[in-house]
């Protein structure tokens, strides 16, 4: 409701400076500074003007956030990224991708996929786990304009925890995922659920990522993993998430409110929501003195986004984010 608002008002105030040239006749260094370094072209001057006014809209939420950030009243800095021109609607249609959606019913898991009790919980579970450290974990990609991030936490889960098993990383195919696995609803569980399927999943470097959704080409010589089960972790509770995690990243779902203006900290904002639709991977956790327990998540957003693509989210704060609610990780021939 309040960005139909925004949308409207923001057009009206563009339609207002139609010929009046109000900002145009002045030079404007960050918003040039902007479209240069995220490659924006836009259709005409009128969808410019637009772009800059929202572009000028989020500075102001930025630069309002980042004082209290300096005066260690925020647990994290916000920044300008690829979204900056963008509003909240118009990001949730273009990037993310309906991830609260139900799995289609003759995907959905198995019940004795889940976890046991909480009482399997492993007394000296560590404090700390990071996979990237650990080398488990492929570079970020950028999945750039696409509603594509289901698939790059699909095969993320897969390709860490096939090093886990194996000892090797191996890159495998979201093209492969988003032309073959993209007709069903785009949720990362339906993604490994089609791996499981189609027995197997090429590896990245004989299916590179294009973007949009094109002919299934998958090869099954060209596999790079197979998938045997699927398991979820029990929604709810953060302390056996982090008890999974412990053993392997776990692919799950956040807000699109946490990714908009974040650049680096600890992410909290009890507005974040709990209806969860841009996919990640869960890659470990942690504690920082100042702002307590996080989450590392793993982004498909590149790796000029967040903390070189990465993100930090708050744990234990009553699941925040809605971080427990779909969360997957595969098991592994
Ligand atoms: C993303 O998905 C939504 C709905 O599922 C659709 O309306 C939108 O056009 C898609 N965006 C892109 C860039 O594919
Ligand atoms: C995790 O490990 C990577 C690679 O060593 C490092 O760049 C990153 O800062 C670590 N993350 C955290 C939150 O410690």
């Amino acid at each position: 409701m309040k960005a139909a608002f925004v949308i409207v008002a923001l057009l009206g105030v563009a339609a207002c400076t139609l010929g009046g040239a109000t900002y145009s006749e002045q030079p404007n260094r960050e918003w040039d500074d902007f479209k240069f370094q995220f490659d924006k072209i836009y259709g005409d001057e009128s969808e410019e003007q637009l772009r800059m006014l929202i572009f000028q809209d989020n500075n102001k939420i930025i630069d309002a956030h980042n004082e209290r950030w300096a005066a260690g009243e925020e647990s994290y800095e916000m920044g300008v990224n690829q979204f900056t021109d963008m509003l909240p609607s118009e990001i949730s249609k273009g990037f993310a991708n309906n991830d609260d959606e139900h799995p289609i019913e003759d995907l959905e898991p198995e019940p004795n996929d889940y976890l046991n009790e909480v009482g399997d919980l492993d007394l000296d579970m560590p404090v700390k786990v990071n996979w990237t450290q650990l080398g488990a974990v492929t570079p970020v990609m950028n999945q750039g304009h696409f509603n594509n991030s289901w698939a790059f936490a699909a095969a993320g889960v897969v390709e860490s925890h096939q090093f886990i098993k194996s000892g090797r990383l191996v890159a495998l195919s979201k093209q492969n995922l988003v032309d073959c696995c993209g007709k069903h609803n785009k949720l990362t569980v339906n993604a490994l659920i089609c791996i499981k399927r189609m027995r197997g999943i090429d590896t990245e470097a004989s299916y590179p990522y294009r973007g949009i959704t094109g002919k299934c080409q998958f090869q099954r010589k060209l596999i790079g993993a197979k998938v045997k089960k699927i398991i979820q972790v029990r929604p709810g509770n953060e302390n056996e998430l982090a008890y999974n995690v412990a053993k392997g990243p776990i692919a799950a779902v956040i807000p699109q409110a946490a990714i908009i203006n974040y650049k680096s900290g600890v992410f909290h904002n009890s507005h974040c929501g709990q209806s969860p639709d841009f996919a990640v991977l869960i890659v470990g956790f942690g504690t920082c003195k100042n702002f307590g327990d996080y989450w590392i998540i793993k982004t498909s957003l590149g790796s000029t986004w967040g903390e070189k693509g990465y993100m930090r989210l708050a744990r234990n704060k009553q699941n925040l984010c809605g971080i427990t609610n779909r969360a997957y990780y595969p098991a592994l021939y």
